[in-house]
């Protein structure tokens, strides 16, 4: 008998642990279409913020030996202007998570209320964003910030799940996964870019990024990825989608291990192709019935057993 690949609990319901993260491909029904046309499980909107924002000039993105330096600094046409997107999302056969940030705890509210009108299946918080000055990545560092954003939010998303984004800047990750939890999320995302790192063009001497410093990304932040989800499942009771340095199967099953329900596939993309989606579950599948693996219970978290 084939191994079962879904995944399926209180806040995820998905077809496969394949997720693509917040911020790649765009913000069209049609990107987010195409995506789940190439296997993945469920797609995140790019965060969705208060008004509209520019980004940063380019460049926004620097390849590294190991992964990718981005500063796109969250640009958004604002929830207002985004009509036609919810249009046609309405229609939709897929699970959506919807990504928001404000810059203030106000400002999550106010975002937050209104995606949540428009029904996508959760509501992810980036309460992490290394990129951009003043919010993002700080309010993902202090409990308290974290979980009155949480609470607030929570009070005006009705009945869908609110999942905190987590950075692996805070000193005490864990920490701020149980206040979040404590504040009512239904789930948690660990983690966002790790960093902000830096890289230079060495004939010019100067950075490459036009904001200088950029998230760190891919293949080389897994490590970070697996100690933090490992923490946070030890910390709190609610899934976790983990995300960071997912490459292929193997690494797919490993941060599964260290308690992820589902898994974040977002740089790799960009390397191996969109493609990338079902190919991933594949090898999740060839893995699971060559170590005898029925269901995805029975590696959720096995780390900690
Ligand atoms: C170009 C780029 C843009 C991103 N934009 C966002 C964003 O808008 N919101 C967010 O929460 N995370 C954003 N991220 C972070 C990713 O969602 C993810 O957490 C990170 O890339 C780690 O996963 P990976 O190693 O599989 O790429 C972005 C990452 C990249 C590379």
């Amino acid at each position: 008998m084939k191994p079962d690949l879904k995944i399926k609990n209180k806040v995820f319901d998905f077809r496969n642990p394949t997720v693509l993260p917040s911020g790649f491909y765009g913000e069209k029904f049609e990107e987010m279409q195409e995506i789940y046309n190439y296997g993945a499980g469920a797609v995140t909107l790019k965060s969705i913020g208060p008004r509209e924002k520019k980004g940063h000039p380019h460049p926004i993105i620097a390849k590294t030996e190991h992964g990718f330096l981005n500063a796109v600094g969250l640009p958004s046409p604002g929830y207002k202007n985004m009509e036609e997107l919810w249009q046609k999302m309405s229609k939709r056969k897929f699970p959506l998570i919807a990504s928001i940030y404000g810059t203030t705890i106000n400002e999550f509210a106010e975002v937050a209320e209104f995606v949540a009108s428009k029904k996508p299946e959760i509501i992810e918080l980036n309460i992490s964003c290394p990129n951009v000055e003043k919010f993002g990545m700080p309010f993902g560092c202090d409990s308290k910030i974290a979980a009155q954003i949480t609470e607030k939010v929570k009070n005006v998303s009705g009945k869908i799940p609110v999942m905190p984004k987590l950075t692996p800047q805070a000193n005490d990750i864990a920490g701020i996964a149980k206040a979040c939890e404590e504040a009512g999320a239904d789930a948690l995302t660990a983690i966002n870019s790790v960093g902000p790192g830096m890289k230079l063009d060495l004939k010019t001497g100067k950075p490459l990024l036009s904001f200088k410093k950029g998230g760190y990304t891919g293949a080389a932040i897994k490590p970070i990825a697996v100690r933090c989800i490992y923490d946070v499942f030890d910390a709190t009771e609610i899934p976790i989608l983990g995300v960071g340095g997912v490459s292929n199967g193997k690494d797919a099953v490993e941060l599964m291990m260290a308690g992820a329900s589902a898994v974040g596939v977002g740089s790799v993309t960009y390397t191996r192709g969109k493609q990338c989606f079902s190919e991933i579950t594949k090898e999740i599948e060839d893995w699971m019935i060559q170590n005898n693996v029925k269901k995805l219970d029975e590696i959720i978290g096995k780390a900690h057993k």
